[in-house]
C-alpha cells in the first residue's frame, strides 16, 4: 500500500535530492573554529525549510556552541508525539587528495551520492524533512505530533543539545525520539539499532624540558616527551587487545544469550569484512570475542593522532619540550564515563616515566544505551520497514555513539526508534562519503510509513 505521500514524495524525488546537494555544499564542520559560520548557515537553511514546508515555531535555539534547528507540529490530538531528532554538523575532510571529487561539492556517481556528510547526516536529516515535508503537503497535516530537534554539535560531543535536553524537558515532551543517524546491516536488509556504545575522548600532554633542545647537544640528558608518550600508550592496551586500566571492565553489563544468538544468525562474513571494509591483512581484538562482540559490545581503546614536535618534511634534530596524543575509550553498558576517566587518569599519572609532567584531559563524554524493544513504536516502525523493503527487520547494535540518545531516555523518559539508512561502507569520518540513492529514497518512504503506522 502507497500512501498519497509516498506518492508525493516519488513525484518530488528529483527536487528533494537538489535540495539536499544544496545543504550539502555547506562546509559544516562542527570541530574547526573556521567553519562557525557555515554551522549557522547549514542551521538556517534546514529551519528555512521547515518553515516552508509549513512546520510551526521555527527557530534557532542558541548554545554555547553551534545553534539547534526547532520546529514542531502538534496538532494530531490524541495520537503520540515523536522527537524527531539528527544532526547538521560533519566531519573534517581530510585527506582530501583521496576524495575522488571534492567533498563539498556533491557527485552522483554509480547510484551513490559522494560529498561529506551524505549520510552522517545531512542526507538522512534531508530524508525526515522530505518525509514531514511529503506528510503534510498531501494531507495538509501529519498522523502524529511532531517536534523537530537538529543539532550542529554531534560530532564534538553534543554538549549544547545534552545542556538543552537536561534544562528544558518540558519543552520537549514526547512519546519516542526518532534518530535516523545509523546504518542497515547489510544492503536492502531493513535494520533497527538498538545500541550504541558511549565514549570518552582524551587528551594526554607530556612535557619535559622548558623548552625545544639541539638532540645532540642535549639528547641522552634531556627527557623525550615523545618517547615518554609512547610508552605510556604502550601500558594502556596489550598486544591482545585487552585494556590494563585497573578496574576497566568491572562493571560491564555482558549482552544476552538471546541477543548473542541473533547475531550469529546475521549475514555476517568475517573475511570479507577484512578485506573489503577494514582492508587490512588482519583483525586484532579481544580473543573469545566475535566482530560483531568486539565492536558492538565490548570496550575499547584507540588513539586518533600524536601532535606535536617536528613533523614537516625532511629532518630536524629537536628534542620537543612537550607532546600530545588524542586517545578516546568507546564504553559499553555498564560502565560510565565519570568513572572510566578516573581510572584512566589515575593509571596514566602512574605509568608516566621519570623526568615529565604529565596532564590527562577530557575532551567530551558520551554514555551507552540500550534501547527496550518491546513498545509499539519499535513495531510500528518493523510493520513500516516490512511494507517498503518486503522483509523483517534485524535488530543490530552499533560501536558508534550518538552521545544526546541516552539523554532522551534519561531526562525525558523517551525511548528512541534508530532508523538510518546508511550502509558499511558508505566511508563515515573517511574519504569518499557516500549516501546510496535508493536508501535515500526509501528511507524517505521508511519514515513516511513508520509515522504514518505510529498512529494506528
Ligand atoms: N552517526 C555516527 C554514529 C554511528 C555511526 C552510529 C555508525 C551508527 C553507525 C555519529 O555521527 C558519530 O560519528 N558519532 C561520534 C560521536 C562522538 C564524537 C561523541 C562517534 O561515534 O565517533
Ligand atoms: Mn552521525
Ligand atoms: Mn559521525
Amino acid at each position: 500500500m502507497s500512501s498519497s505521500a509516498v506518492i508525493y514524495a516519488r513525484e518530488n524525488h528529483a527536487r528533494f535530492l537538489e535540495e539536499l546537494k544544496a545543504l550539502l555544499r555547506i562546509p559544516s564542520i562542527s570541530t574547526l573554529p573556521e567553519h562557525k559560520d557555515d554551522c549557522r548557515k547549514a542551521a538556517q537553511f534546514v529551519a528555512a525549510e521547515l518553515r516552508r514546508m509549513g512546520m510551526e515555531h521555527v527557530r534557532l535555539i542558541e548554545t554555547e556552541g553551534h545553534p539547534l534547528v526547532y520546529g514542531d507540529c502538534l496538532h494530531a490530538a490524541a495520537k503520540p508525539t515523536a522527537l524527531v531528532y539528527g544532526h547538521y554538523d560533519v566531519q573534517p575532510p581530510d585527506p582530501l587528495d583521496e576524495w575522488h571529487s571534492p567533498p563539498f561539492e556533491p557527485t552522483e556517481r554509480n547510484g551513490n551520492l559522494y560529498a561529506r556528510g551524505a549520510v552522517d547526516d545531512k542526507g538522512q536529516v534531508w530524508a525526515q524533512v522530505k518525509a514531514l515535508e511529503s506528510l503534510l503537503a498531501a494531507n495538509h497535516a501529519l498522523p502524529i505530533n511532531v517536534r523537530v530537534l537538529f543539532e550542529g554539535e554531534e560530532e564534538v560531543g553534543g554538549e549544547g543539545i545534552a545542556n538543552y535536553v537536561a534544562s528544558k524537558p518540558s519543552d520537549l515532551k514526547a512519546d519516542f525520539a526518532l534518530v535516523s543517524d545509523t546504518e542497515l546491516f547489510a544492503p536492502g536488509l531493513p535494520t533497527l539499532c538498538v545500541g550504541l556504545r558511549g565514549m570518552i575522548y582524551t587528551e594526554i600532554e607530556v612535557r619535559g624540558a622548558k623548552t625545544d633542545l639541539h638532540s645532540g647537544m642535549y639528547g641522552g640528558a634531556a627527557p623525550n616527551p615523545f618517547v615518554a608518550l609512547a610508552q605510556i600508550i604502550a601500558k594502556l592496551k596489550d598486544e591482545k587487545g585487552h585494556i590494563l586500566v585497573p578496574g576497566f571492565y568491572d562493571s560491564i553489563v555482558p549482552p544476552s544469550k538471546g541477543e548473542l544468538a541473533a547475531w550469529r544468525s546475521l549475514p555476517f562474513d568475517e573475511e570479507e569484512y577484512r578485506k573489503s571494509e577494514v582492508g587490512a591483512k588482519q583483525l586484532v581484538g579481544e580473543q573469545g570475542y566475535s566482530v560483531l562482540e568486539r565492536t558492538w559490545a565490548r570496550p575499547t581503546l584507540d588513539v586518533h593522532g600524536m601532535p606535536g614536535g617536528f613533523t614537516g618534511a625532511g629532518a630536524k634534530t629537536v628534542i620537543p619540550a612537550k607532546a600530545t596524543a588524542k586517545v578516546s575509550m568507546r564504553l559499553v553498558p555498564g560502565m560510565t564515563p565519570a568513572k572510566t576517566f578516573a581510572l584512566y587518569k589515575s593509571y596514566v599519572e602512574k605509568i608516566a616515566p621519570p623526568g615529565v609532567d604529565v596532564d590527562v584531559r577530557l575532551i567530551h563524554t558520551g554514555d551507552a544505551c540500550l534501547i527496550p524493544v518491546d513498545n509499539q513504536y519499535i513495531q510500528a516502525a518493523t510493520r513500516a520497514l516490512h511494507e517498503v523493503w518486503g522483509r523483517d527487520t534485524v535488530f543490530i547494535r552499533s560501536g558508534g555513539s550518538i552521545p544526546i540518545v541516552g539523554d532522551f531516555d534519561r531526562h525525558l523518559g523517551v525511548p528512541s526508534v534508530m532508523m538510518g539508512f546508511g550502509l558499511p561502507d558508505d566511508n563515515l569520518h573517511a574519504p569518499n562519503e557516500k549516501f546510496n540513492l535508493k536508501n535515500f529514497e526509501l528511507g524517505i518512504e521508511s519514515l513516511i510509513r513508520f509515522m504514518e503506522e505510529a498512529a494506528v
